[in-house]
């Protein structure tokens, strides 16, 4: 893979508190091209750490994983994408009204900035088992389900899934060559797993179908944050054809 390539695929997850965040971020310039904000940060902070990234030069993930009534739902895609979000995601449980209302929101903010974000759903939470499924009524097993959902995402106008590396083949399979499937759940070889417990390296993640993956905790928690993301690019480069 050519590195431009490799470095457009990682999305780095800052899960930290804003001067951690504006640290990692001055030390990360120049070398990533993405980086996560999830809620903890978001909602700290607000659309500026979205604006300060950006303004740096980073595209952002802005996973803030909407869910409520379609009118909502319209107006917080709308709202996130003039901040400058570059992916949003989405949880595809909230009906097909709901994930068409989202990419109706951010095609509405595409009116004002230029271009509209692209849109990814989340299915089953990997946090979830056949037991959680089964606390909300849902009998059908986690992968028809999280499936069930992928292709409720794609007929509504949403760009892709998040999942586990584990699930990327058959969801690539499922939703064609052009979705963005995007993997939390990866650790470079040898890298401490964290709470995560199902992983790949970023080269079986690519390899299995992932468009992009998330890499957090073993690059904003390493020495040097720098050694450490250049280490998946390069990884990427001589792993992946
Ligand atoms: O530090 P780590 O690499 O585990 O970070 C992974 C990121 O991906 C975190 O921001 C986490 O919230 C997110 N994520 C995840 N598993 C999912 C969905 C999102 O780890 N199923």
């Amino acid at each position: 893979m050519l590195e431009s390539d490799a470095r457009d695929r990682i999305i780095v997850a800052i899960d930290c508190d804003r001067d951690r965040a504006m640290e990692l971020a001055d030390a990360l310039e120049g070398h990533a091209q993405w980086l996560k904000v999830g809620m903890t940060l978001f909602y700290a902070e607000g659309p500026q750490i979205v604006q300060a990234f950006k303004e740096r030069g980073f595209k952002v993930f802005l996973d803030l994983k909407f869910h409520d009534i379609p009118h909502q739902v319209r107006g917080a895609a709308r709202s996130a994408a003039l901040a400058g979000a570059d992916l949003m995601s989405v949880h595809g449980l909230g009906s097909g009204a709901m994930l068409a209302a989202c990419r109706e929101g951010a095609e509405q903010a595409a009116e004002v900035r230029g271009d509209r974000p692209n849109l990814v759903a989340i299915t089953v939470l990997t946090s979830m088992n056949q037991d959680a499924l089964a606390e909300i009524g849902v009998t059908d097993a986690v992968a028809d389900e999280a499936a069930r959902l992928a292709r409720l995402a794609q007929d509504n106008g949403i760009d892709g899934i998040v999942c586990s590396p584990m699930e990327a083949e058959s969801m690539r399979t499922l939703l064609g060559p052009d979705a963005w499937i995007v993997t939390p759940g990866v650790r470079p070889a040898g890298a401490a797993l964290g709470d995560q417990s199902r992983v790949a390296t970023p080269a079986q993640a690519i390899e299995r179908g992932a468009s992009h993956i998330v890499v957090g905790r073993p690059i904003t928690g390493a020495d040097d944050p720098v050694v450490a993301y250049e280490a998946i690019v390069s990884e990427l480069v001589a792993g992946v054809e």
